[in-house]
């Protein structure tokens, strides 16, 4: 297994460009299922799991032609089986997307049900629950998800609680639906937005993303477009997040700061001076230490969960003492207990954690254990004293296009060392 040796010490410095969002391009592949003729989708960042989505779709008989710019043209009229393997879902749990697309175009679905996962339980009941209001014949059973329906019929359906890839799901699944469909108590998620923006280019009629309310005309077809992905916010935050704990100064462009309005408040309250433009943002720390910030995770617009182990990191060398309380998943602190390795001062209290800054990390090995608890440990090693080895780095590439690359652009001492 590859690892990441980082050496500390250097305020990062420069200008990066921010790839296109995982997690708004892996529920537009999965609607690609819908459309009668090839979508073309651009944008798509290289990364694993790109490559297991395009594995599953693969596996189905679907037809995917990849570019060198990474545009991917998918066409599915080839597809043979409508069905979701265990061995590609429970190593990306988003394969659950593909539910609803396939229920709704092709009238049936086998999908495994993704099984626990290392920041919570992670169910997928709202997903199925959605689905049978919806009027999808569904069981469970040997671990898989079997759904029939002819044809879904619209619903109001109101979600016990925010979910980010169920409110894509159903939403997917009521484009074709008979009769119009509201989601209500939806993800606000910028990325929820592209998915609607996208399926509209495809013929679909989606209104309201973007607010609890979304509401969806069905329609009798969708057909073949070209969609660009938008710029993925989480990479944003971490590269800006990366800057403040270094005291560096750098420029981030290809983004968009709308989107980042918790997580720069946060930076701001830290002690950055931050300035935006329309696609680019600007942070500089002055070379001074961060200030501890209290936060808390929450659907958007508030501070994203995907953000919170890097500012973990951040209050972790901060002046000051920070809470960080985690809502949205009840174990996503696993970076906690690598960080104390590396010197860190933190109290986990229930789902809060209580860190008090510490002026020096001394270099550890430590062990990734998620995407973004991967994230947080690097940051951590951009400014622990010596070289911070990082193991099972194969959840960074999840989710993180060339990150040794891009912080090496902006000066930091980082290399990968292959297994
Ligand atoms: N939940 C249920 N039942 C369901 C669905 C969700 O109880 O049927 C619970 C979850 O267990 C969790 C909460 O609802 O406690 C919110 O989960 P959500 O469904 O919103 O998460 P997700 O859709 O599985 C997406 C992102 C995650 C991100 C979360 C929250 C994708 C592919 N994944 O996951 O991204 O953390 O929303 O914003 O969009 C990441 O990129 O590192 C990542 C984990």
């Amino acid at each position: 297994m590859d690892k990441l040796i980082i050496t500390g010490g250097v305020p990062l410095q420069g200008e990066i460009r921010i790839s296109g969002a995982k997690n708004a391009a892996l529920p537009i592949l999965a609607a690609t299922l819908l459309a009668d003729g090839p979508v073309k989708v651009g944008n798509i960042p290289h990364l694993q799991d790109i490559t297991t989505t395009m594995e599953l779709l693969g596996r189905m008989g679907v037809e995917l032609v990849v570019d060198e710019r990474m545009n991917i043209e998918v066409d599915c009229s080839t597809i043979r089986e409508l069905f979701a393997p265990y061995d590609l879902v429970k190593s990306m749990r988003a394969s659950i997307l593909v539910l609803g697309p396939m229920l709704a175009r092709f009238g049936e679905a086998v999908v495994s049900l993704p099984g626990g996962c290392a920041i919570g339980s992670r169910p997928v009941n709202l997903h199925i629950e959605g689905l049978v209001k919806m009027g999808a014949d569904v069981h469970v059973e040997g671990g898989y998800i079997h759904a029939k329906a002819r044809r879904l019929k619209a619903t109001r359906l109101v979600m016990d609680l925010v979910t980010v890839t169920g409110t894509e799901n159903l939403m997917m699944a009521a484009t074709l639906a008979e009769g119009t469909t509201v989601i209500e108590n939806a993800a606000r998620e910028p990325e929820v937005v592209d998915l609607a923006n996208c399926l509209n280019a495809m013929g679909a009629k989606v209104s309201g993303a973007g607010s609890d309310s979304i509401s969806i005309e069905g329609v009798d077809a969708l057909f073949g477009t070209r969609y660009d992905v938008l710029p993925d916010r989480i990479e944003t935050g971490t590269y800006l997040a990366a800057a403040a704990i270094t005291g560096g100064h750098v420029r981030i462009k290809d983004t968009q700061p709308r989107m980042l309005e918790a997580v720069i408040e946060k930076l701001r309250e830290a002690g950055a001076s931050v300035e935006v433009g329309d696609r680019w943002i600007e942070l500089d720390m002055n070379g001074s230490r961060p200030r501890a910030t209290n936060i808390r995770t929450s659907p958007y617009p508030a501070f994203p969960t995907d953000m919170q182990a890097q500012f973990t990191s951040l209050n972790v060398v901060s002046d000051g003492t920070g809470t960080i309380s985690e809502t949205v998943f009840e174990n996503r602190f696993m970076h906690v207990h690598e960080l104390q390795r590396m010197g860190a001062d933190i109290q986990l209290e229930g789902n809060t954690a209580v860190i008090r800054g510490v002026n020096r990390l001394t270099a550890a090995p430590v062990m990734a254990t998620d995407l973004r608890a991967s994230a947080s440990l690097v940051l951590a090693g951009l400014v622990a004293e010596g070289d911070t080895v990082v193991d099972r780095i194969y959840h960074i590439d999840r989710g993180y296009e060339s990150i040794e690359e891009k912080l090496a652009k902006l000066g930091a001492r980082i290399r990968r060392v292959p297994a």
